[in-house]
């Protein structure tokens, strides 16, 4: 039975209609509008029409439902009804077969004319089709860019002040050809203090609130170390000189107030070679606070101390001016101590395998947390280990903005 589409005009017979998707897809031939179109082999044209209008008639509604169809699928539809196998311009070659070889002469020609004319339609349709749909696509899938974009998870945590003041520093110290050098937390006494000068039962000792763990059979104790100094130690007993390292770490000492925690954090420098001097350690600290602090004009004064494993030892402080709680450097009346050091004593050169006739060398400690604190402008030392999550939101970097010294530190 010959079904069609609901819609007046709609010549997707043939296949379901995209406008009726209720109408199964089955090849019908043509009612309504095409009753009027008479095939030529079954010389049913009507009396007065000659197979040439019901051809023309024919191609007319075919264009008529190409410029009609509004989606490829619809123009689909009208292709497989006037072009398929079973085709109303095919069903008309189909005929060709059975005419005289006068009539196929004028009608064959007439007829694939025909096919060409909506061939070339089908394609040109096709074609406006197939841009609308592609600037329709293009019209809804615009990305507004001031749409605020939400952060992507790797965005959403937060550096720890700590590890970004860590990565300053060695970003700083690496540009210079400084090597990184790390050390155990759990430390010998032999490392700790023995091989740095500290002689047993040396007052020095007590300068340090040691935390000891039990002691061994043999009566030796290991401990949490008191300072990164071992970590110079360590690199000296397994380098030759020259040695250019620093040693950043954990650290641990009893004690506990608003400026010290029992674990706080140094880092640790040493250089080593035959002419290594005063001089150079002076430029090679100045060059780090200017880096550091991000700001070009910073004073400096080195105070005489004392330190076992240093001789000269020296306390090296910078001036800044305290303004309505900021700290502004190069200027003002305070100093404040940010690290200790010296020429290595020669004891503990010998201690470590180095020659003290030879070489000699330089070293220095500095506390991280009190610069990052200084830096950042955090005002409690505690806070930095207390894992307080608006701490980190407030204090805390983003990880992506890796510090490097081209594109800033603090500001990438
Ligand atoms: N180890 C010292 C401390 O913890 C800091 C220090 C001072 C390290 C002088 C050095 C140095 O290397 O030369 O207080």
């Amino acid at each position: 039975m010959a079904q069609r589409c609901s819609k007046r005009r709609c010549v997707t017979f043939g296949v379901g209609c995209p406008a009726d998707p209720h109408a199964p897809p089955i090849f019908i031939i043509p009612t309504g509008p095409f009753e009027r179109i008479d095939l030529p082999s079954r010389g049913a044209g009507r009396p007065g029409r000659s197979p040439m209008s019901t051809l023309e008639n024919l191609q007319s509604q075919i264009l008529a439902a190409v410029a009609e169809a509004s989606d490829e699928a619809a123009l689909e539809a009208v292709r497989v009804a006037a072009l398929g196998k079973k085709g109303s311009i095919s069903a008309l070659l189909a005929t060709l077969g059975k005419m005289s070889p006068e009539e196929r002469k004028t009608e064959g020609a007439a007829i694939n004319l025909a096919k060409t004319v909506v061939s070339d339609a089908l394609a040109a349709r096709r074609d406006i089709l197939k841009n609308a749909a592609l600037d329709a696509r293009l019209a809804s899938e615009t990305i507004d860019v001031t749409l605020p974009l939400r952060e992507t998870p790797a965005e959403q945590g937060r550096i720890h002040p700590l590890s970004q003041v860590m990565d300053e520093l060695t970003t700083i110290f690496a540009d210079m050809g400084f090597a990184i050098a790390e050390g155990p937390d759990i430390e010998t006494d032999d490392y700790n203090f023995t091989k740095l000068n500290f002689p047993e039962g040396h007052p020095a000792r007590e300068m340090h609130d040691t935390f000891y763990f039990n002691p061994k059979p043999d009566g030796s104790r290991l401990l949490l170390r008191t300072h990164t100094s071992p970590v110079q130690v360590r690199t000296m007993l397994s380098q030759k000189p020259p040695i250019r390292v620093i040693c950043p770490g954990r650290t641990y000492r009893s004690d506990s107030d608003q400026t010290h925690t029992p674990m706080f954090h140094q880092v640790e420098g040493l250089v080593i070679d035959k002419g290594s001097h005063l001089g150079h350690l002076k430029w090679i600290l100045h060059e780090f606070c200017k880096a550091f602090f991000e700001v070009d004009n910073i004073n400096m004064r080195f105070r005489p101390s004392f330190f076992p494993f240093t001789e000269p030892s020296l306390e090296v402080d910078i001036q800044c001016r305290r303004d309505k709680g900021e700290i502004r450097f190069g200027e003002g009346e305070d100093w404040l101590e940010i690290l200790g050091c010296g020429m290595v004593h020669p004891n503990v050169l010998t201690a470590c395998g180095i020659d003290p006739e030879v070489y000699q060398g330089f070293a220095w400690g500095m506390g991280i947390d009190r610069i990052a604190m200084l830096k950042y402008g955090m005002s409690d030392l505690r806070q930095l280990f207390e894992g307080d999550v608006r701490f980190l939101n407030h204090y805390g970097f983003k990880p992506l903005d890796v510090p490097t010294l081209a594109g800033g530190l603090s500001n990438p």
